[in-house]
């Protein structure tokens, strides 16, 4: 392939080492600049994946060869780096939360329809294999008509294994922050737009203890809902029971399942990009796993190599600013709907992502 489009990476910290892979396997991407604020981060990523450059955000933003920039910085700071990078003339694939604020997330989509250029972010993973049969199952009709899905994410928090855990107790962290834009993305996928939203949030431990072996017995205070159990109306019409915590040692629930008029379709961890996809059709005595339409090879980038396929062919991008801010959006409102008592209407929109053709090639992507 001849054209490729040259990417730089801002941020160099625990998940930018499945981005550098993941972008490696598209042979339309070309990874040549990494940037973090602490120097040494961005030269040992340089050096373990062979990436050409080094350097601080100004050069890296300064660089005129450069496209698409991935944010891949903390919550707090990635609206903020967002705009730079916009204000620079670069594509932007952000990393989740989309912003932390709907002002911030708004500001960043009208700099880049200002500037002419293309916002998205992560996640990704709906574009995966497991996802992605489950669309194709929902669109097909296997189940009927959608009428409802339930979507369950519970564990005890991050701060036994992440290295720098904080960010997850403060604002833009969270389970919703954290592990909602999986989640909500994929029902998005499946389902369509949110029409409104409605839930009840708590903090059920004022601090967390850090056991990870680095900062073993550091407290960290707990600034944002660690438990949020909310109701999601789609403007199709399903409607969704959700739960994000991490107040909860163990559990036995599903991660998402979708309910239809005629079956019901179990939907694999939407933090992946593989399977098990399970139906139980009425009339069924037990559920089938459904062998995946599209490759569960995919890794994080595929958002990546999808922005850049939209650029050299002129078609939309999938995992897009709307879609990020619409998430943004129904995420902010079940604290906001568990504080004021109420159900809260989702003023953002956005269309469905289209889906990913069948029988794509290793490392490819659909081109029209
Ligand atoms: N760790 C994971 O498993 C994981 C998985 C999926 C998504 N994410 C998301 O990826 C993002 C980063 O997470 P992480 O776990 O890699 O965090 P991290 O703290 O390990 O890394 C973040 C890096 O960004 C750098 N940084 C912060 N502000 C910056 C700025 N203004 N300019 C340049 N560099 C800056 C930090 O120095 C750090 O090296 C978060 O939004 C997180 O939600 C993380």
């Amino acid at each position: 392939m001849e054209t490729k489009v040259k990417v730089g990476v801002i941020g160099c910290g625990n998940i930018s080492g499945a981005y550098f892979r993941g972008c490696k396997a598209y042979e339309l991407l070309d990874v040549v600049a990494c940037a973090d604020l602490l120097m040494e981060r961005a030269e040992a990523k340089a050096e373990e994946f062979g990436i050409e450059k080094a350097c601080s955000v100004e050069e890296l933003l300064g660089d005129p060869e450069i496209q698409i920039v991935v944010n891949l910085t903390v919550p707090k700071v990635h609206a903020e780096v967002n705009l730079r990078a916009i204000e620079a003339g670069k594509h932007v694939h952000c990393e989740k939360p989309f912003a932390i604020e709907r002002a911030e997330g708004r500001k960043v989509l009208e700099a880049a329809r200002e500037k002419g250029v293309l916002v998205g972010g992560a996640p990704d993973t709906f574009l995966g294999g497991g996802i992605q049969t489950c669309r194709k199952l929902l669109d097909d009709g296997w189940i009927g008509e959608p009428i409802a899905a339930v979507a369950f994410m519970a564990g005890h928090g991050p701060e036994s294994w992440h290295p720098a855990p904080d960010f997850f107790y403060q604002k833009g962290g969270g389970p919703m922050f954290d592990m909602g834009p999986y989640y909500l993305t994929a029902l998005i996928n499946l389902l369509g737009p949110v029409k409104r939203v409605t839930g009840s949030t708590r903090i059920s431990f004022p601090e967390r203890v850090i056991t990870n072996e680095a900062r073993y017995g550091e407290r960290i205070p707990v600034e944002i809902p660690t438990h949020i159990s909310g109701v999601v109306d789609f403007d199709g019409g399903p409607v969704a029971t959700l739960m994000m915590s991490f107040d909860v040692w163990s559990h036995s629930l599903p991660r998402i399942e979708v309910y239809g008029s005629e079956g019901s379709l179990s939907v694999p961890d939407p933090n992946c990009f593989d399977g098990p996809v399970r139906v139980r059709r009425a009339g069924d005595d037990s559920w089938s796993e459904v062998p995946l339409t599209h490759s569960p090879e995919v890794s994080r980038g595929i958002g990546v190599a999808d922005m850049a396929y939209a650029l050299i062919y002129g078609r939309p991008h999938r995992a897009s600013g709307a879609l990020a801010y619409h998430v943004l959006d129904v995420m902010q409102s079940f604290e906001e709907a568990s504080t004021t008592g109420r159900h809260l209407e989702i003023r953002s929109g956005c269309s469905r992502p289209a889906p990913l053709p069948m029988g794509l090639l290793p490392g490819t992507l659909d081109t029209a």
